[in-house]
């Protein structure tokens, strides 16, 4: 366990329940307070105790510069604390009065193609501007000055959806400083972690750098990745700006801000250690086609885990989701029954301990006026959707004994954002957007313990990889300092890492790796690639298992897209490749190292091979799953635990019915019900297991320690 908790404090100690609520936007309603009063009359109804309000409120807050008006918030905060609701208040920053773009120009961004935004939309400030800076830290010096001691005050939402990059002055200048402090003041030092030889592009000096442009320098991958660094440290600046007033004020009131799952453009686990807790906003495109329910489901269950991961386990807060459909998709395809109730009680079972939604109320007006919301613009409540929404509200209240558990995983699934930017930078495998497939091969791999109902951490290089039995990194092309070497740690104490192709090729400046692919890997894995073959779409290879490999595993599993040419040093061949002229080479490999093992991967396959692989390595290492039962294709098991209790989530991600034969005996939370033996589970059906420690006495609920 390695003295993480098994059991956290709730959100905010002063309320002890299960967050159900969304963005509220009453400014946008200033003129008919009416429906303010209904909005009230429908949240209770709703089950909604914890509001989102003031997110894009600048100009209803500060209608002119210097002159602040906060009646109308007072007004709402005051009716929510009337019925006993809760406010998850913003900071205005995500959008700003017209006002203070037009006194104030340098508060626009400045795209990377060097031209000026002008005034509109939203997400588009400079976060360098010492006038943004101070503008954000005065309205959120007064705002949580004015509601320090209001009792509907919860939870601090910083900005909104932080996103993007600025290329003014300001910000060439903040990126010279910091690259000044990165490299010791020392213009050799970066020209050669940026090996600048390549095409002449030495520098003589740190003022003649600027951020990477399309016009202008883009192709030096240090340089690349630096920028990248640089954006997510001055968002992070940016965001600490915002956030120290309200430290001051009010000490006791979780910050937070909302994240989105794997957005590329920041590293979240650098703006994670600063926020109390983590939120993130999920919109999976249910029935979209293309993918299996169940595939995508999979993939949302990966950034749960990602985000739970981020504050390493602590309960994170579902910040965002639609109550029905967006209206940004190609096709908004309504959820269909069952879906939304699944979908969101999805969250609570990685770890959220909150079901927010965009949004509360449909605006009348603008872009945003016919996306979903709890409330239509009919008016009432008679509605599937609010019908939905307070189905939700009631099963979230029947949960609440969940809250602030969380679960301890076996195993540990590597998705490092800089090795994303490294691997999506290279010119090399298969070029164009999308096609090195970084996140879709850890997706893969992730899917393989969905089925099995084993939980996963999602973390980054740089955290602790004991307290787990197994790690796997795919595509772990680029390796910072100290990685590799804790990793080979962990092995030799009795770790079993599983790796593969692209892995092992550059240093944290995206230098290649002298001396071997997998570079500092090669000992641990105990093989060395020479070459990597990428196919064409109608392309395949085969991977054919061994007949006495360590797995048991049989048969020939098809290999696309990658193929690396391996030499197994001291590993062990478990597989070989089936055709062409590289047939009879080793496929997959594992190495004995000190107590653990090393396999390596040298193909991306079919899932099959992933299904199996790792279904064979749960079994042969005992991994923690969260029941011990076979689950049918599209149903999952998700474990949620104090220590005592065991919280099982079945979901059946499918379109058929489904059953599960359950050990023991347990208490299904939503009904209420006591079960044993076969489960039944209808299309979209949930049914949470509650496992208490009387109920785990048999080797099925077994605790691990
Ligand atoms: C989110 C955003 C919300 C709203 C929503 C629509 O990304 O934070 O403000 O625009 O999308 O789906």
């Amino acid at each position: 366990m390695n003295g993480k908790p098994q059991q956290y404090e709730p959100i905010n100690a002063a309320f002890p329940h299960l967050l159900h609520g969304g963005d509220y936007n009453p400014d946008q309603w200033i003129k008919t307070p009416e429906i303010w009063d209904e909005d009230m009359r429908l949240m209770k109804l709703a089950g909604c105790n914890a509001m989102s309000v003031g997110i894009f409120s600048w100009s209803s807050l500060e209608p002119e510069e210097g002159r602040f008006e906060f009646n109308w918030l007072d007004t709402i905060m005051d009716k929510l604390a009337a019925q006993g609701a809760k406010a998850i208040l913003a900071t205005p920053s995500g959008a700003r009065p017209a006002w203070m773009s037009r006194a104030y120009p340098e508060v626009l961004r400045v795209e990377a193609d060097r031209h000026r935004n002008l005034h509109g939309l939203r997400h588009n400030h400079c976060y360098t501007s010492p006038v943004y800076r101070e503008k954000t830290e005065r309205i959120n010096r007064l705002l949580a000055d004015r509601y320090k001691d209001h009792p509907s005050l919860l939870v601090w939402h910083i900005s909104n959806e932080f996103g993007g990059e600025c290329h003014c002055d300001l910000c060439q200048d903040a990126f010279r400083n910091w690259l000044r402090s990165r490299y010791g003041h020392d213009i050799e030092a970066l020209n050669l972690a940026w090996w600048t030889g390549f095409w002449s592009h030495r520098f003589n000096g740190f003022d003649q750098i600027e951020s990477p442009a399309p016009h202008g320098e883009n192709a030096v991958h240090g340089h690349n990745l630096d920028w990248k660094r640089f954006v997510t440290f001055q968002t992070t600046e940016f965001m600490k700006n915002e956030m120290k007033p309200l430290r001051e004020l009010t000490p006791n009131v979780p910050i937070t801000t909302n994240l989105m799952g794997t957005y590329t453009g920041l590293d979240y686990w650098k703006m994670a250690p600063e926020l109390d807790l983590v939120s993130w906003d999920n919109y999976p495109s249910w029935h979209c086609g293309g993918m299996k329910t169940w595939e995508l489901a999979a993939d949302i269950s990966f950034v749960h885990d990602l985000t739970r991961s981020l504050k390493g386990g602590k309960p994170f807060m579902l910040m965002e989701s639609t109550p029905s459909i967006v209206n940004w998709q190609p096709v908004n395809k309504l959820k269909r029954p069952g879906m939304h109730r699944l979908s969101s009680l999805q969250a609570v079972a990685h770890g959220s301990d909150t079901v927010q939604y965009f949004q509360w109320r449909k605006s009348r007006g603008a872009s945003e006026k016919l996306h979903g919301a709890v409330v239509d613009h009919v008016g009432h409540e008679h509605t599937r959707v609010f019908r939905d929404v307070a189905e939700v509200g009631e099963d979230l209240r029947k949960l609440a004994p969940i809250g602030g558990s969380t679960v301890r995983p076996d195993v540990a699934l590597i998705y490092d954002w800089e090795n994303r930017w490294a691997i999506d930078d290279a010119q090399a495998l298969r070029n164009g957007p999308g096609q090195k497939g970084y996140e879709q091969a850890c997706k893969a791999h992730y899917r393989a313990f969905w089925k099995l109902g084993v939980p996963v951490d999602v973390i980054n290089e740089d955290c602790d990889f004991a307290g787990y039995k197994l790690v796997v990194a795919p595509m772990l092309y680029m390796l910072r300092p100290g990685v590799a070497e804790r990793l080979t740690a962990f092995v030799e104490a009795g770790g079993t890492l599983v790796t593969g192709y692209f892995s092992g090729y550059v240093d944290e400046s995206d230098l290649c790796f002298l001396g071997g692919v997998p570079g500092p890997l090669r000992k641990v894995t105990g093989i060395w690639a020479e070459e990597i073959d990428s196919l064409h779409d109608n392309d395949e290879n085969g991977i054919r298992f061994a007949a006495d490999n360590d797995l048991k595993l049989a048969g020939t599993y098809k290999a696309h897209t990658y193929c690396e040419l391996i030499h197994a040093e001291t590993a062990r061949i478990a597989a070989t490749y089936a055709s062409d002229f590289y047939a009879g080479r080793p496929a997959v490999t594992v190495n004995a190292y000190g107590t653990g093992e090393a396999w390596y991967v040298a193909a991306r396959s079919e899932f099959a091979f992933l299904r199996d692989f790792y279904a064979a390595l749960t079994g042969k290492m005992r991994l923690l799953r969260a029941l011990d039962a076979d689950l049918p294709e599209g149903v999952t098991a998700v474990l949620r635990t104090n220590g005592k209790d065991r919280f099982v989530f079945l979901m059946n991600f499918s379109e058929a019915r489904q059953a599960v034969r359950m050990p023991g005996e347990a208490e299904e939370m939503l009904s209420g019900k006591r079960m044993q033996g076969e489960v039944a589970l209808e299309p979209y059906d949930v049914k949470v297991l509650h496992y208490r420690q009387e109920d785990c006495r048999q080797e099925d609920c077994r605790q691990k320690d």
